[in-house]
């Protein structure tokens, strides 16, 4: 069992406090680009379909951050929202440039910067960061989950009508509903009340320094959860899919919770078939 407060460094690589060092460098950087960048008008695309956007700054942030972990890392791989895969290193850097795109184009200050990284196939360490309200939350595995320079927990909540839940959507949820919609309602059904922010990691950071005690949905991709979900599990809290399997960043459902109120999660989201 490692110490507490040791760092792992693996074989040939260099200590992870150094790679998480510079994705809180990076994600801070790039979140105050996103933020100045609001003042001008933004230029926007359209992606997958009407519903799905994409700005300038998505796609900027995205090549600043790889850029300049290739000039330090060269023998990195790396995986963007917006430009995909690149590279087969064994440290895999898990980028999404800006999570909360919608809020974003839309001037909602409920958007962040989300860094993961792996190492040989594990999450390793992470950094999202909050430009609005300047709250950086990072962790290291074995070495806890942290809100600025605060260590952060799940929530004590055990009681699920005195629980606050949060949710998300796909953008083709107009096609693809994937029973979300039957899922979301299946919780409202029970009175219990759960929020939709448009942020999936931003969603994990709340579970994970306890503002919200679960978050649950159906189709995400692993730059949304590569960060948060190690930082849930630093925080104390557990991670599964919709079966209660072991959560996989490459799967797309995911049920993210303090713990207690996990079993209940399940129950509900099982509920809809
Ligand atoms: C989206 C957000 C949203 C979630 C969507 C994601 P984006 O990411 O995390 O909360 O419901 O499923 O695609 O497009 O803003 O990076
Ligand atoms: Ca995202
Ligand atoms: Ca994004």
């Amino acid at each position: 069992m490692k110490a507490k407060g040791v760092h792992y460094t693996y074989m040939n690589q260099h200590p992870i406090s150094d790679y998480l060092a510079l994705a809180k460098r990076l994600a801070r950087e790039a979140g105050m680009f996103a933020l100045s960048a609001q003042k001008n008008e933004l230029r926007i695309e359209v992606k997958t379909n009407e519903f799905d956007l994409v700005t300038h700054v998505d796609k900027h942030n995205e090549e600043f951050i790889r850029n300049e972990v290739a000039k330090i890392y060269p023998e990195h791989s790396f995986l963007g929202e917006e430009d995909g895969a690149s590279g087969d290193g064994e440290v895999k850097w898990i980028v999404d440039p800006i999570d909360g795109t919608i809020n974003f184009a839309h001037g909602l200050p409920i958007w962040c910067v989300s860094i993961g990284i792996e190492i040989a196939g594990e999450l390793a360490c992470g950094a999202i960061y909050d430009p609005n309200r300047d709250e950086m939350f990072w962790c290291e595995k074995g070495n806890g989950a942290y809100l600025n320079e605060e260590r952060i927990y799940v929530s004590q909540v055990t009681d699920a009508t005195r629980s606050l839940l949060v949710t998300g959507f796909p953008y083709n949820i107009n096609t693809n509903p994937n029973k979300s919609i039957e899922r979301f309602a299946a919780f409202l059904e029970r009175g219990i009340l759960v929020r939709r922010l448009g942020s999936a990691a931003i969603d994990l950071c709340y579970v994970a320094c306890g503002r919200f005690d679960g978050f649950f949905e159906g189709s995400l991709s692993p730059w949304d959860t590569a960060a948060g979900a190690l930082l849930v599990r630093e925080a104390g809290g557990v991670i599964t899919g919709y079966e209660g399997n072991d959560h996989s960043i490459y799967d797309k459902p995911i049920i993210a919770s303090n713990g207690k109120l996990h079993n209940f999660i399940l129950e509900v989201v099982q509920s809809v078939r």
